[in-house]
């Protein structure tokens, strides 16, 4: 994606005018563009006004245009310019422009930073696609997309932040929606190590053997019963001129690579779809992958808890008794409660060996936050610092991933307690609450945010800037909160 200063003097076959909700709604630069082309913008406008187009955000409409050298002009709703609005406009043009080679675009003078970063998360987005189909398999994403609002300014800095935050969610999406045939533990961590390669990041990787010798009791119980061992991937990022003083973050992500719900099977209804349940995970290698492009300041450890978790002989199972890294045991009740179980070694690995500023800890946990949040509007957030969820919940703002503050009270601690062990791994009541209250006890007293995605994790349509299937949530959020200007100010 480029941004044009000034109007293109060769203009390519397909131009999109980005219309907004203000006076005549059309950019300035597009009456040039009108003129350029033989047509009155406004009229035309106009017309598709009376035939039922509004300028809401990411509303198309295609106007042939049948002599000169330009086939189309593309009207596209801009809503009321916010940076939601716009990313929803980037990404209805990256869907036209599927199998097009280039587009020009023509956006409102005065859009701001932020809504332009947005605008070019919404084309990246929309032109993500998936598939392995040999016959017809659809169109390929645009090849470039032009920029411009007819000004001299330059303002590719914003454009290109924006390809790379989107970049981020692309590669989340691609993690979550590749076939459990494919994707197991060890296929996520090579793809970590090779991200980090290629991202300035240092990987480290734990293969069973290593997580026997080192007691991390979570991922090996739940990685048992698979014929494709577990694995604990650690990615490390120090910003340049890092001192003692930079503030660290861990974030840690659960990467079930399919969640079958081992001997508590799940049914076919509950199973499919599993394949994402290392979203949490997979955000978090890919925002990894992102800070040092984006310059974060922040020193940033990545840890995924990777796992397959099947049925069989060899499975753990309900009544087992779990020692988690650093010891604290669990009882399990239900093998498909599994998430808790490798992430509390991951916590437990953060607070006892990298004693970080903030720990975040980031996965598809439990179905019940479905129940209490719907879907695709909210991610559950909880935390046990206010000024962390404020940070965390402005990021979601920005990004388009947002979050819903839930409550943590000492008073549900009952549940999950348990005669035989330190807590037992699923009980009545709040289902969301009662798993963070879990993971809460593996937190130590540092600042701790738990964002349980279940809720966004998955669009039922090309909608927005999410196309059908996994949506990779939760990189563009903590992509956001990390590089912004100050992430751990007013914590602790
Ligand atoms: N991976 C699931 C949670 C989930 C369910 C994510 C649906 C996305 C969609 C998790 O491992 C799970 O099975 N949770 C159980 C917990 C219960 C057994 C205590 C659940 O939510 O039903
Ligand atoms: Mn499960
Ligand atoms: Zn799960």
């Amino acid at each position: 994606m480029a941004w044009q200063p000034g109007l293109p003097v060769h203009g390519t076959r397909e131009w999109v005018i980005v219309v907004g909700d203000g006076e005549s709604g059309l950019p300035a630069a597009a009456k040039e563009a009108g003129e350029r082309l033989g047509i009155d913008l406004d009229r035309l406008l106009e017309v598709q006004r009376e035939t039922g187009f509004t300028p809401s955000a990411g509303a198309t409409v295609a106007y042939p245009l049948l002599t000169g050298d330009v086939a189309e002009v593309l009207l596209v709703g801009a809503g009321d310019g916010s940076g939601k609005d716009l990313r929803h406009a980037g990404a209805a043009i990256a869907r036209y422009g599927r199998g097009k080679d280039e587009l020009t675009t023509i956006v409102a003078e005065g859009i701001d930073d932020a809504a332009l970063q947005a605008f070019a998360e919404g084309v990246v987005l929309g032109s993500f696609a998936y598939t392995q189909k040999t016959v017809d398999p659809g169109k390929p994403a645009v090849g470039r997309i032009t920029v411009t609002d007819g000004s001299d300014a330059a303002r590719q800095p914003a454009i290109d932040r924006g390809v790379v935050v989107g970049r981020t969610g692309w590669v989340a999406r691609q993690l979550a929606i590749t076939p459990s045939n494919e994707k197991d533990p060890a296929w996520l961590a090579a793809r970590s190590t090779e991200l980090a390669a290629a991202t300035g990041l240092e990987a480290t990787v734990w293969d069973e053997k290593q997580l026997a010798a080192e007691g991390f009791g979570g991922i090996l119980a739940v990685g048992s019963g698979s014929t494709r061992p577990p694995r604990f991937i650690r990615l490390d990022y120090v910003p340049a001129g890092a001192t003692r003083k930079t503030p660290y973050v861990v974030l840690v992500g659960k990467g079930i690579t399919y969640d079958t719900g081992g001997l508590s099977l799940k049914p076919r209804e509950g199973m499919v779809s599993m394949k994402r349940d290392m979203t949490g995970g997979g955000s978090v290698i890919a925002t990894m992958s992102a800070l040092r492009e984006l310059g974060a300041q922040v020193k940033v450890t990545g840890l995924i808890c990777a796992a397959e978790n099947m049925p069989s002989g060899t499975a753990y199972r309900p009544d087992d008794v779990i020692r988690h890294y650093g010891g604290r045991t669990t009882e399990v009740k239900n093998t498909d409660a599994e998430g808790r179980l490798v992430m509390a070694d991951g916590l437990a690995y953060a607070v006892n060996e990298l004693k970080p500023d903030v720990l975040i800890d980031i996965a598809t946990l439990t179905g019940a936050i479905k129940v209490s949040l719907g879907s695709m509007l909210y991610g559950g957030m909880f935390a046990t610092d206010d000024a962390l969820a404020d940070n965390l919940a402005d990021a979601g703002r920005i990004s388009g991933e947002e979050l819903w503050r839930m409550p943590l009270p000492a008073e549900y601690e009952d549940l999950i307690s348990t005669p035989i062990a330190d807590s037992v791994n699923s009980s009545k009541g709040p289902g969301s609450i009662t798993a963070a209250l879990f993971l809460k006890a593996f937190t130590g007293d540092i600042p701790w945010a738990h964002l349980d995605l279940s809720s966004i994790a998955e669009s039922p349509s090309d909608r927005f800037e999410y196309s059908t299937g996994a949506t990779g949530a939760g990189a563009r959020l903590l992509t956001t909160w990390l590089t912004s200007d100050a992430p751990t100010s007013g914590i602790g």
